[in-house]
């Protein structure tokens, strides 16, 4: 399988190294039809990856790669419970958390019945929690996946009028709280200490400033999401408002778990149930599609050409709907966390780039910021844009310009700008030739840059269920083609240990241990500036 593998990359890269194999510009010119054959459509999702320098050949070079990896079958062996997380020994079933009763076994074990357990006794609290109607706010205290898939969920689905406003407090730095509690009445304020493992040093400072917030006389507002009862307990939350989940969920997978009480609680259930069968059904079509229809797998590949085939080291994500503002902060923990890694499951060092820097904003607030780079910087940024048809406001005229600006950028990466163009523009402005040779090549546009647009007519609870488990796929077979345990995350652990290290050191008159002399500079200034 290996020496096939290799001989698939080897003729994915000889594509790549074809003279224009960057070009799409000829490939509209060559292809009346190439949007419809490139735009793919599963669930409510609509995906057109025709803007990027995928042909018929390269597709098919790549598809015979994910072949020859047996993406599929590896697949086939995650959602059949096998410990496909190597590093860590554990089943990876983050689909389980929406699947159907009696849907998911890792060996003996029924994932689905503890999935459904939990969700049961999450439901039946946001029930009782509502009819009290006690509560008006609930923070959620967490960082990583105990924070970012919640908060983007909440960002992205919650409307005046919805049961509780959410908070979520993520970083150690106590600026956070002290923005926050202002806002907060501790008689109505339910706080969900969410961790994975109830260890993170962050959240369990926070935890423990929120504990104390509260006073011992409102320990039943507090509330744990964990797989880690033991600290929970002892953390004094009573044992009926832990709500717990597995080892095989990993914390970027999480969301969907009882990490996702503080969407439950804030949205209400339908919406939770609804995010979860918007998933679910992304699942389905993961789960059932062959390859050249899975469009997680073709997302991957085309993710594939970019960096391995092109060389393009980051991506953008782009949501043109204020309601994802959070979107690519939380894809940038899925995808990063999960494929920046440099060697294979068997500790080989990998023999191709992995997992890219993945950054974004919202439109059209991106075009004001970094948008030039894309467009006249020296490396392409493929770019995913995604576009939702109808708005859940009135604001027609708004909305049709947010629509239109997220058009243009692709239409403008697409096509460029060539020297005629802008030649004619500056002289029917009419500026004096000196200044047109000068100004010329500043406003040139190279054009041939990918964007894949994703399409879809409202974002609806389900709608976003699919999104977001789109690309927690697409990471899935990035994983597989190559070669790496997308679902640990080892390399957050020495920063983690340093930390833990130099805590003590910065007390007052504390004794600093060894360190490089920069390290070393910056503690002892630190120590002068605060007086230590
Ligand atoms: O530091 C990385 C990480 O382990 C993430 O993978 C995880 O989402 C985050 O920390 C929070 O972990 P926990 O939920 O255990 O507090």
């Amino acid at each position: 399988m290996a020496g096939s593998a290799d001989r698939d990359w080897d003729a994915v890269t000889a594509l790549a190294r074809m003279p224009g194999a960057a070009a799409i510009r000829p490939l509209f010119d060559a292809d009346p039809d190439r949007a419809g054959r490139f735009t793919h459509t599963a669930c409510d999702l609509r995906v057109d990856l025709s803007k990027t320098s995928v042909t018929d050949a390269v597709r098919d070079a790549l598809l015979a790669l994910a072949r020859a990896r047996g993406v599929l079958a590896a697949r086939d062996a995650m959602a059949e419970g096998e410990r496909v997380n190597a590093t860590e020994d554990r089943a990876v079933l983050h689909m389980a958390l929406r699947g159907p009763r009696g849907a998911f076994r890792t060996g003996e074990e029924d994932a689905s019945a503890a999935v459904h357990g939990t969700l049961d006794a999450m439901r039946a609290f946001c029930t009782r929690i509502r009819a009290e109607g006690r509560f008006t706010d609930v923070v959620n205290v967490g960082i990583g996946g105990s924070d970012l898939g919640p908060q983007m969920a909440v960002r992205a689905l919650w409307r005046e009028g919805m049961p509780m406003r959410a908070h979520f407090l993520s970083n150690v730095d106590g600026h956070a709280w002290e923005a926050m509690r202002h806002r907060l009445d501790p008689a109505r304020t339910l706080v969900l200490v969410a961790s994975k493992t109830f260890t993170t040093a962050e959240t369990m400072a926070n935890a423990h400033l929120l504990r104390d917030w509260l006073g011992e006389s409102r320990r039943n507002q507090l509330v744990a999401l964990s797989t880690n009862l033991k600290a929970t307990a002892a953390f004094g939350v009573p044992g009926d408002q832990v709500f717990g989940f597995k080892d095989w969920v990993g914390g970027r997978f999480s969301l969907w778990s009882a990490v996702g009480l503080s969407i439950a609680l804030a949205c209400g259930w339908d919406v939770f149930a609804e995010l979860l069968a918007g998933a679910r059904s992304m699942d389905e079509h993961f789960l059932s599609a062959r390859e050249e229809e899975s469009l997680p797998l073709l997302m991957a590949l085309t993710e594939v050409w970019h960096v391995n085939g092109l060389g393009y080291p980051t991506r953008a994500v782009l949501p043109y709907d204020e309601r994802l503002a959070r979107l690519p902060a939380h894809l940038q923990q899925v995808e990063m966390e999960s494929l920046g890694k440099r060697v294979t499951m068997d500790g080989a060092p990998v023999a191709r780039a992995t997992g890219p820097v993945v950054f974004g904003e919202p439109g059209t607030n991106a075009q004001h910021s970094f948008m030039q780079l894309l467009h006249q910087g020296t490396t392409p940024v493929p770019a995913d844009i995604l576009l939702v048809a109808r708005p859940d406001h009135g604001f027609e005229e708004n909305h049709r310009q947010l629509l239109a600006n997220g058009l243009a950028q692709a239409e403008a990466l697409l096509r460029g700008r060539d020297a005629e163009e802008v030649r004619a523009e500056m002289e029917a402005a009419g500026m004096d030739a000196a200044r047109v040779a000068a100004l010329l090549p500043h406003r040139l546009f190279p054009g041939d840059r990918p964007s894949t647009t994703i399409l879809v007519e409202r974002l609806t609870p389900a709608v976003l269920g699919q999104i977001v488990a789109l690309y927690e796929h697409k990471v899935f077979c990035l994983g597989a083609l190559w070669g790496v345990d997308a679902f640990d995350q080892w390399g957050v652990e020495l920063g983690k240990q340093l930390a833990g290290a130099i805590l003590p050191e910065l007390s007052p008159g504390a004794e600093p241990r060894e360190h490089d002399g920069s390290t070393a500079a910056l503690i002892a200034a630190i120590q002068r500036l605060r007086g230590g």
